[in-house]
């Protein structure tokens, strides 16, 4: 099987990029060479690449910036999205594709299940919906992978802010009134190529996917608010014999943090279907976060 892998610059497509090429023939354009900010070109780089599956986690994810421009995070979330699926149609080409807690309004405390409404806060949440949609009225077999809070090892990310914050500074502090599930790129890397080789043919492939209605929610299992994950990367820290100049991590609430992002204050994603339907157990959101720290070793 050919697979077109996008954005494997970022933490998800560059996590994914070992996995998938172990298997399979990963085709992984550049930026330059795939660019979704231009889509009305994106049919004939495909007609070129002729993939047997497109795999899409490559996006504009600043959710800040997004704020700025709108018009920007919808055409490469959810234009380019929507010329790669109608290709994927037109040519009976399965599309496994990339999405966020950021679609939902983040009210109540239970976790999101797939075919719970979509009520996005922010012009991202608003650009990745408008991209589901895309895909979904394509006609095109797909798999809609929504997760959250990711973070690398290699990345530049939540992570990689407070390790930096920690060494530098006598007190961290962070929000206590956001929950998620932190999850580790590698975590999904191993989870959605796992997906891909139980299915000998991109056939089987849409079988399944279909049976997953098309929408799957990913993340490391538990969930804990943004303190904890903070806390728990600078604890992963000392026990790892770093540096650490923090002695505390200040529990703080989002009202004391003017921003013109609205964050979903619960982003929990419920991963019943996952393990139903394709037998996914991901780790928990410590495991993982232990499996990362041990990445960076003593080298920051
Ligand atoms: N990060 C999170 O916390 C999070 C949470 C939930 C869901 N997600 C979703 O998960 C997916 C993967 O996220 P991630 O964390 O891996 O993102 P990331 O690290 O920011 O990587 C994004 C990738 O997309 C590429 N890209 C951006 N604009 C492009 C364009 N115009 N043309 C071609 N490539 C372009 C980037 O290339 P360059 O390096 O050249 O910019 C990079 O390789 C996305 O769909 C995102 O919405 C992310």
């Amino acid at each position: 099987m050919r697979i077109l892998l996008t954005g494997t610059s970022g933490q998800v497509g560059g996590a994914l990029l070992p996995y998938l090429s172990e298997r399979f023939d990963v085709l992984a354009p550049r930026r330059d060479q795939f660019d979704l900010t231009v889509p009305e070109r994106l049919p004939s780089e495909l007609d070129r690449l002729r993939p047997d599956l497109i795999v899409n986690p490559a996006a504009f994810t600043s959710v800040e910036r997004a704020e700025d421009e709108p018009e920007l995070a919808l055409v490469v979330n959810a234009e380019a999205p929507r010329a790669m699926a109608r290709w994927a149609a037109r040519h009976d080409v399965p599309l496994v594709h990339f999405s966020t807690d950021y679609v939902f309004d983040g009210s109540g405390e239970t976790p999101w299940r797939e075919d719970d409404a979509c009520n996005p806060l922010s012009a991202y949440g608003r650009s990745k919906w408008e991209g589901e949609r895309a895909v979904q009225a394509s006609g095109a077999s797909h798999l809609i992978i929504r997760t959250s809070w990711v973070y690398a090892a290699a990345g530049n990310d939540f992570l990689r802010t407070i390790i930096r914050q920690a060494k530098e500074q006598d007190e961290l502090r962070v929000v206590a009134d956001q929950f998620g599930a932190p999850t580790s790129a590698a975590s999904i890397g191993r989870s959605v190529s796992a997906i891909i080789a139980q299915h000998p043919s991109p056939r089987e492939l849409s079988a399944s996917f279909a049976r997953a209605g098309g929408v799957v929610h990913l993340a490391n299992s538990g969930s804990t608010s943004r303190h904890g994950f903070a806390s728990s990367i600078v604890e992963g820290l000392r026990a790892r014999g770093q540096a650490i100049k923090a002695r505390r991590v200040r529990a703080t609430t989002t009202s004391e943090y003017p921003s013109r992002v609205r964050r979903p204050a619960n982003s929990r994603l419920d991963l019943t279907r996952p393990r139903e339907v394709f037998g996914v157990v991901t780790p928990s959101w410590q495991e993982a976060l232990a499996s990362e720290l041990d990445l960076l070793g003593g080298g920051e």
